[in-house]
């Protein structure tokens, strides 16, 4: 069957072939190695897609904010006084330092660490230290910062930098209506990991998307768990999911959510998010959440954040456990790195537990292939 994802001729950028990889293989390897496709990605990928930047429980208060770079482009997250969440480009208009690191309360105005020129919540330019000495009074309404598209699924905020994304409910479609009974509003963020791991984005990335190592990578861990016959990938426009059913030994380790259980759902529900955002939500409540940004060509920042129904509940034997899944993903990921570079490998067949990985390359190459098409990148 034709792929859903391209229809029109390959283009080619910087020697890498980008074409939606066939349906029943993967993309060019030379990919993974382009600094000129990468510098693309940035420019291309992350502004036109719905990011996540973080979760409600950060922004409560007038001032609180978070921060994430998304492609090029640093970006926060604040809300105002007047209640409003708002994200803005955290670029100072002056002469372009950070505004704000990390995530915190910025009180009742945003103050740039270089010159001290103050923004209110809503991004209006308020003061400008010493202003006799420019040459003309700072026209203020031309130097507010630069405001940016920000929705919210849930507990989980997301950012649109281009502003021409298809609606988040669309973008993140059908997980919405498939997670509407699990809860995941209710649910507390209880621990999180953030590693470096020596590989491009992109390999992170095939690796979330992968089911078909669980029961090798995962062998001691997950692997006990995950039963590879109850597995099912399912792939649309942005989105793949994955749906497992859960074993007796944790079933009986846990309570089922009572709209979950009415429908017999005693299974995990997982959602990949293009570009770089996966969800996993549990019939107890909880989920996972993962996330991968690439900081160069060859190196990735992974990190993960667990939500429970019941974060008094003692979590450390999870945690512990999460964090030798994270290892094995990151050791098998900078294998690949590596192997991915010889001249002698040619892509290999997809087994049906790829489709998902499939599915994320294509979505990735028909977005460039527009774009390097357009001209407009
Ligand atoms: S760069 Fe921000 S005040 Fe100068
Ligand atoms: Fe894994």
């Amino acid at each position: 069957m034709a792929s859903p994802f391209i229809t029109e001729a390959p283009v080619s950028y910087d020697g890498v072939v980008i074409e939606a990889p066939p349906d029943d293989s993967f993309m060019d390897p030379a990919g993974y190695f382009s600094q000129r496709l990468f510098d693309l990605e940035q420019r291309v990928v992350f502004p036109r897609s719905w990011v996540f930047v973080g979760d409600l429980s950060q922004l409560r208060s007038p001032g609180d904010y978070v921060t994430e770079t998304i492609g090029n482009d640093p970006v926060m997250v604040v809300r105002g006084s007047d209640g409003e969440l708002r994200a803005f480009v955290n670029v100072c208009p002056h002469r372009a330092s950070t505004l704000v690191e990390g995530a915190g309360n910025c009180g009742r105005t945003v103050v740039c660490p270089y010159h001290g020129w103050t923004f209110h919540l809503d991004g209006r330019l308020a003061a400008t230290p010493h202003p006799r000495g420019f040459a003309e009074p700072v026209d203020r309404s031309a130097y507010g910062l630069r405001e940016v598209r920000v929705d919210v699924w849930l507990q989980f905020v997301f950012v649109n930098v281009s502003g021409d994304a298809p609606a988040l409910h669309e973008w993140l479609y059908p997980a919405p209506e498939q997670l509407a009974n699990h809860s995941l509003e209710a649910a507390t963020r209880v621990y999180e990991l953030d590693d470096e791991v020596n590989a491009n984005w992109k390999v992170m990335m095939d690796n979330a998307f992968c089911d078909y190592h669980l029961e090798f990578v995962h062998e001691n861990t997950l692997g006990r768990f995950a039963d590879v016959s109850t597995l099912r990938e399912d792939i649309w426009t942005y989105t793949g999911r994955l749906t497992s059913q859960w074993g007796e030994e944790q079933l009986s380790q846990t309570d089922v959510l009572p709209a979950l259980a009415a429908t017999n759902s005693y299974g995990s529900v997982a959602f990949g998010v293009f570009p770089n955002w996966f969800i996993a939500a549990f019939p107890n409540g909880g989920c996972s959440l993962m996330w991968w940004n690439p900081i160069s060509l060859d190196k990735s920042r992974a990190r993960v954040w667990n939500y429970s129904p019941d974060p008094g509940a003692d979590a450390r034997s999870d945690f512990e456990m999460l964090k030798a899944v994270q290892a094995e993903d990151y050791a098998i990921c900078e294998k690949v790195q590596k192997g991915l570079r010889s001249r002698f490998y040619r892509p290999g067949p997809q087994h049906y537990l790829e489709l998902r990985v499939r599915g994320h390359q294509q979505r990735l190459m028909k977005m460039l292939a527009g774009a390097i098409r357009r001209g407009d990148c």
